[in-house]
């Protein structure tokens, strides 16, 4: 699969009308968005479609989300991001850019909506919608839905306003691994299989968008959060009436149907095992250690990766005991700070010497702590436990 010379420019006005004219003959650019890196290509174009799924080694069974501009036509590279003020989002996407069929949604739900775009979008939000016939399978995995973003990043709004085309863009690393978070760590993981990064640095907020579904039941329609992400389940309850079902912890079993295939209980992995901790370091003790680490024991004595919270968080002497080799990487107790760091740092720790990793609990479960203790979770199971 490797072949390609992959560049990587700043975002440029030659770079972005170069970024264009590749993705209007169906190849593929990564680009920052404010939540991770996304591999994109051109939403409508089934070679391109194809190649997302190639580059990244993607099951097709799982969908891509499709970014859209934040607003009509294009508004200058140096515009505001935030977009055209009082856009009716739906129309815009049912009746401008034809990729939505909001026919059967109730009255109720389309105000419902209404509200929470007006709030969030552009922004990591990304809300699943009925989707328009024409759009190819590819994009929605067969699905009657398709998943809609409006990425607030400049970089992303100038080269979405620049190419006028809906990009599908999944995370820009391979499938099952850590998400990137700058230019490098997309270098890193699709090097010579994509022609162009755009490099606008690291991501503000460090985690993929909260992925919210409609449903309409009998008891009335309600929201189904199907990812945890940059958006808080909190601030979208604060912003409407409805309710927010939170399905999380309904981990799907193996040969049950997955709701959002994102759900895959393997998911964000580095390449060495990881094991999350069930509570801070100081707080356990030798045996206990020793006992979570056992399945791993062969690797160990190449050293222990740590990734944990806090300011400068003391290692247990215990530990030091033991005499094997420790890098640690220590993320902020704040959680959207930690968010920002947390792939980065994952990224670090599976590229150091260490055999085995293991990372503290999150010690905020709310707002971003929310995403940040599901995509710990997923980076420790096992991939043979898909
Ligand atoms: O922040 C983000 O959302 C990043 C940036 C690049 O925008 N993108 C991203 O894409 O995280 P990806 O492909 O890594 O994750 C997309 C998630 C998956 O969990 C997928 O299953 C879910 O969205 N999804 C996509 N379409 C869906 C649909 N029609 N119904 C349910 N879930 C869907
Ligand atoms: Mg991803």
């Amino acid at each position: 699969m490797e072949g390609l010379t992959t560049r990587i420019l700043f975002p440029t006005p030659e770079a972005l009308a170069e970024a264009t004219q590749l993705l209007r003959m169906g190849h593929l650019v990564a680009m920052p968005t404010e939540t991770v890196y996304g591999l994109a290509g051109h939403a409508w174009d089934p070679v391109a479609l194809t190649r997302i799924f190639e580059a990244k080694e993607r099951p097709y069974f799982d969908p891509l989300i499709v970014h859209v501009a934040a607003g009509r036509g294009f508004k200058g590279f140096n515009s505001d991001p935030s977009g055209d003020p009082g856009l009716d989002w739906l129309a815009y996407l049912e009746q401008d850019l034809g990729l939505v069929d909001l026919a059967q949604l109730s009255v109720q739900m389309i105000a419902a909506l209404q509200a929470l775009l007006q709030t969030f979008w552009p922004g990591p939000l990304t809300c699943v919608l009925p989707k328009a016939r024409p759009l190819p399978d590819l994009v929605t995995s067969g699905l009657e839905t398709v998943a809609i973003r409006v990425p607030a990043d400049p970089v992303a709004q100038a080269l979405l306003q620049t190419a006028r085309m809906p990009l599908a863009a999944p995370s820009a690393n391979r499938f099952g691994r850590i998400s990137p978070t700058t230019a490098q760590a997309v270098y890193q993981e699709l090097q010579g299989r994509i022609p162009l990064i755009l490099d606008g640095g690291s991501c503000a907020v460090g985690v993929e968008s909260t992925v919210l579904k409609p449903v309409e039941t009998s008891m009335g329609p309600s929201f189904e959060l199907l990812r945890p992400g940059g958006i808080p389940i909190e601030a979208l309850r604060a912003s409407t009436r409805l309710p927010i079902l939170d399905p999380q912890r309904l981990v799907p079993q193996l040969g049950e149907r997955l709701q959002s295939p994102g759900q895959l209980k393997s998911h964000y992995a580095p390449t060495k095992p990881l094991i999350l901790l069930p509570c801070q370091l100081v707080h356990l003790d030798l045996q206990t250690f020793q006992d979570l680490i056992q399945p791993y024991a062969a690797q160990l004595p190449q050293g222990l990766g740590i990734l944990m919270f806090g300011g400068d968080p003391e290692l247990p002497e215990w530990l030091q005991t033991l005499g094997i080799p420790v890098q640690r990487a220590v993320l902020s107790q704040d959680p959207a700070e930690a968010a920002r760091a947390l792939f980065a740092r994952l990224r670090d720790l599976d590229q150091g010497s260490a055999g085995v990793l293991v990372s503290e609990p999150c010690p905020v479960t709310t707002g971003l702590g929310h995403a940040i203790s599901d995509r710990l979770q997923r980076a420790a199971r096992d991939p043979a436990d898909l």
